[in-house]
Order: structure tokens, then C-alpha cells, then sequence
């Protein structure tokens, strides 16, 4: 199979597209031939080393000094079943299914082996293939940080920085669902993408601070990092909750005592990714009320491209990349 691999962190150049074995499903195990899969935001983050200041020396010894000790980066897939390991008998070989492999890493390679128990689903009817592999990481991060973590209520007012991102577009759709009345913020560009997203108020943050309303909110989903606590502060309504998506190893710490005496909660960490969540999405996407945003589809031949446009910071939804489908013999 080819897989794309990590030579050593670094640009994505380091990425090179190799030959390796195909995988054997273990008992309990099912093989997945991946049509499309994403990178995201995790895996430039991962391919750069660009962690978390306090974080580089502690992520090189858990996760390998000069490359991941899991070179094939790439956090979520969707593709057919092929084959299924002995007593692996939830799914059928032919069943197209969406696979979340998250910090495990994995999907960018032509094949992956998922537990069948574990982050494996069928694929919504609803969604495309593109679609379903790129519904999963911004989602299961808006789902855990907005309904599990800050416990986001129907008519309560959210407001959601880097909106038209990976997350940031997953989580305008979700708080929507969760029947919170949302703000985004975004660039110009993007104003009227975060509109049918569902944003009820859409805010261009090139005109700085001076054009965020001082409407209190319950709820700050801050995507972008641009709303540390002192800034989110005069934002926030009694009892209102401030997510960091992205946080110093500082900040994580700290975070349950900041904002404590206003009544304040800040919210930091590693979101949770859990296989209850991804059948939650997969139930949205069949009713018609989430369907992930895609910035672009790029062949895996070309995963470097994706790479770079996902180290941008500017992407509008996932970088999708797409493998070819392989030629049935005659
Ligand atoms: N804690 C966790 O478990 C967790 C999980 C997933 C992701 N994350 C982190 O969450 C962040 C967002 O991830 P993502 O995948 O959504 O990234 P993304 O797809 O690259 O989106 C980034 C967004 O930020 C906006 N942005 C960039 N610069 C900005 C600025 N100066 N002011 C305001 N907005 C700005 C961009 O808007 P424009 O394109 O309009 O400029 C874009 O919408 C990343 O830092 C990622 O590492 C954390």
C-alpha cells in the first residue's frame, strides 16, 4: 500500500509517499480501504513540532525525539470495509465506514486497521465520501468543548472565533443544533461561508477588537487564540464560559482558577474523542443538520499541498485528500 511518511519533523517536505506492506486485520479487527482523508490542523501541528510552548521536550518523549514513533500522521478517514479479522463480525467487508484513528494516528495511507469496537461507524447516507472523512475532527472537538465541557444550553448566546475553520465551521453548526444563537467571527472573505453556516451575526476580526459587540455571551468558543481571558473578559456574562481551543501548557494549567472570582469559567485541554460522539455527528448528518465544510480535495500523490495549506492557519473547513480508487481486474 502507499502511505505518506514523516521523515523527521519539519516542513512538508519531510513528507514523502512510500511502499509499505499492507496491514493484516487482527482478531477483532477490520480493514479499511481509505477513499479520502484530511489534514488538519493536528497533523501540521504534529509534522512542524509546533506544540504548545512548554510542550516540545514532553511531546518528543512521549510521541518520539526526531519523528512521530508513528510516521503515517492523519487523524480520520472514511472508505469501504475489505476485510474483516477472525470474530470481527460488526461489520461486512463492502460497508462503507468512517474511521477516526485520532491521536493514533494512521489514515494517511491507502490502508488502516481499526478495532471494531473502537472509532469506527458506517458512513452517514447523507455525505459523500469527502464529506464523511472530514466530519469528525473539527466535530468531535466542537461536541466534546461545546456540549460536554462548557454544557452549552438551548437560547444561550455563543460567540465563536476562527469560524470558518475546521472547528470553527463544525461548531457554528453544532451550537446551532444545540439551540445557541451564534456569532462568528471570520474574515471578509468568509462572511457570507459562515452566514449559511448558521451564524446568526458574522464579524470581520480584520477590523480589530473595536468591532466585537459588547453583548454579554455565554459561551466563547475561541478557535482563533486571539481571546485569552484578559480580552474575552469584558465579553463574557455572569457564569459565562470561555473555551481555549488552543492553549499554552501554561494556560491548560491555570485554566480552572482564571476568571474564578467574576463568576468565569476557562476551559483548556485536549478535547476528548469519543465513538458516542462520532454516532451523534453521523445522526446530524443523516437529518441534514451538519454537513461538514470542505476548503479543497487534493490527490494523495500531492499530500505535501495539503500539508502547507493546512500550516496555513487560513483554512476555509478541511484540506481533503482523496486516493485513487483502484482498478477492479477485468
Ligand atoms: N484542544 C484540542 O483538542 C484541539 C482540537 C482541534 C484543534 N485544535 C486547535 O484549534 C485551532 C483551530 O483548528 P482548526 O483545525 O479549526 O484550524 P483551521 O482550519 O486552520 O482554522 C483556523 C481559523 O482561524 C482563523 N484565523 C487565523 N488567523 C486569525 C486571526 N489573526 N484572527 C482571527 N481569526 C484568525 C482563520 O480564519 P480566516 O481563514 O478567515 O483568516 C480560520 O478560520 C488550532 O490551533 C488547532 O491546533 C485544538
Amino acid at each position: 500500500m502507499k502511505a505518506a511518511v514523516l521523515r523527521a519533523y519539519g516542513g512538508p517536505e519531510n513528507i514523502q509517499i512510500t511502499d509499505l506492506p499492507e496491514p493484516i486485520p487482527k482478531p477483532g479487527q477490520v480493514l479499511v480501504r481509505l477513499q479520502a482523508t484530511t489534514v488538519n490542523s493536528g497533523d501540521a501541528r504534529v509534522r512542524a513540532l509546533d506544540v504548545p510552548a512548554g510542550m516540545a521536550l514532553p511531546f518528543r518523549l512521549a510521541m518520539g525525539w526526531h519523528r512521530p514513533r508513528q510516521p503515517i500522521l492523519g487523524t480520520e478517514g472514511a472508505g469501504v470495509v475489505v476485510a474483516c479479522g477472525e470474530g470481527a463480525d460488526r461489520f461486512r467487508v463492502g460497508q462503507a465506514v468512517v474511521v477516526f484513528p485520532g491521536g493514533r494516528m494512521g489514515s494517511h495511507a491507502e490502508l488502516i486497521t481499526m478495532p471494531q469496537d473502537g472509532k469506527i461507524i458506517a458512513k452517514p447516507a447523507t455525505l459523500s465520501m469527502q464529506e464523511a472523512a472530514c466530519m469528525m475532527f473539527g466535530g468531535l472537538t466542537a461536541v466534546d468543548f461545546l456540549r460536554r465541557k462548557a454544557g452549552l444550553r438551548e437560547g444561550e448566546h455563543v460567540l465563536i472565533t476562527g469560524a470558518t475553520g475546521t472547528v470553527g465551521s463544525a461548531a457554528v453548526q453544532i451550537a446551532g443544533i444545540l439551540g445557541a444563537v451564534v456569532t462568528g467571527v471570520a474574515s471578509a472573505g468568509n462572511l457570507a461561508t459562515l452566514k449559511d453556516l448558521g451564524a446568526e451575526t458574522c464579524i470581520d476580526y480584520r477590523l480589530g477588537p473595536i468591532a466585537l459587540p459588547l453583548r454579554p455571551y455565554d459561551v466563547i468558543l475561541d478557535c482563533a487564540g486571539t481571546l485569552p481571558y484578559p480580552q474575552a473578559k469584558r465579553l463574557l456574562a455572569p457564569g459565562g464560559r470561555l473555551i481555549r481551543v488552543w492553549a499554552e501548557l501554561a494556560e491548560m494549567i491555570t485554566a480552572p482558577l482564571i476568571g474564578r472570582r467574576a463568576g468565569h469559567r476557562v476551559i483548556a485541554g485536549v478535547s476528548a474523542e469519543k465513538r458516542e460522539d462520532m454516532l451523534t455527528l453521523a445522526e446530524w448528518a443523516e437529518a441534514g443538520l451538519y454537513r461538514p465544510l470542505i476548503d479543497s480535495v487534493t490527490p494523495f500523490a500531492d499530500i505535501a499541498k495539503a500539508h502547507r495549506l493546512a500550516s496555513t492557519g487560513h483554512k476555509r473547513g478541511s484540506a481533503v485528500v482523496e486516493f485513487a480508487v483502484p482498478q477492479t481486474p477485468a
